[in-house]
């Protein structure tokens, strides 16, 4: 009896671990605080996957027979958050295709995401279930450094909205749109924010003692 109790836990236990959820790190800041550069270091340092909004974003903005192929153009040069329903399905199928190359990879660093109140409402209603949000990793930046940041970037990056017009709309989205979520998730104590306007080794110091300190 005692016997076929703890077989049934233990088949338990092997069937939850074996079905990891997926853990997710929301990587946030202005524009140019520098998400994807230090997301990258995470990576080489971490067990982590990066996930980019923007990059999947462009991505279906670039793949022939997009049907939101125009509207994603238009809304990044805008500045503007595409609705949640076109991105939560390119975040959700990234995130299902690297766990099924690879069971392994289950954390994931999402950049970019939330960035306004849909984003936030999109996630709840298709993934909240699914995996879970261990904190929001801020990268605090004032908007000069970033507008600079950008325009620098702009000299090479071939993006359509590293440019002083595009900047001024990206900035007021992201002070209107994307503050109040990044406060939202203050409240709930899940916010560990960086000093993102020093050198990126400087940062990721500092990012290398929060994951340390967090898992
Ligand atoms: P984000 O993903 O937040 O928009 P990026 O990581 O693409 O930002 O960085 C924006 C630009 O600023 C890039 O050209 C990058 O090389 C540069 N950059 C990133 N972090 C720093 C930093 N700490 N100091 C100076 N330049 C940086
Ligand atoms: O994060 P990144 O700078 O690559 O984002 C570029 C643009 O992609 C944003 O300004 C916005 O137009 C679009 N985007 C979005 N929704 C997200 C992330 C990015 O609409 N969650
Ligand atoms: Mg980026």
């Amino acid at each position: 009896m005692i016997g076929s109790v703890s077989q049934r836990v233990w088949s338990l236990f092997y069937r939850v671990s074996e079905i990891m959820k997926p853990q997710v790190v929301f990587v946030l800041g202005g524009p140019g605080a520098g998400k994807g550069t230090q997301c990258t270091r995470i990576v080489e340092n971490y067990s982590y996957t990066h996930l980019s909004a923007g990059d999947l974003l462009r991505e279906e903005r670039a793949r022939e027979g997009s049907e939101f192929g125009q509207l994603i153009a238009t809304y990044i040069k805008e500045g503007k958050i595409v609705p949640v329903e076109i991105t939560i399905n390119l975040l959700k199928k990234a995130m299902e295709d690297t766990m099924q190359k690879d069971e392994k990879k289950f954390r994931f660093l999402i950049d970019g995401f939330p960035r306004n109140e849909n984003n936030l409402e999109g996630w709840n209603t298709v993934m909240d279930e699914k995996a879970d949000v261990k904190f929001v990793l801020f990268f605090d930046c004032g908007n000069e450094v970033c507008i600079n940041r950008c325009l620098e970037r702009g000299k090479s990056s071939g993006r359509t909205d590293d440019n002083r017009e595009s900047l001024e709309k990206r900035i007021q989205t992201y002070l209107q749109s994307t503050r109040p979520i990044i406060e939202l998730y203050e409240k709930l104590g899940k916010v560990r924010t960086v000093d993102a306007s020093r050198s990126v080794d400087e940062v990721f110091a500092d990012v290398k003692a929060i994951l340390d300190k967090e898992g």
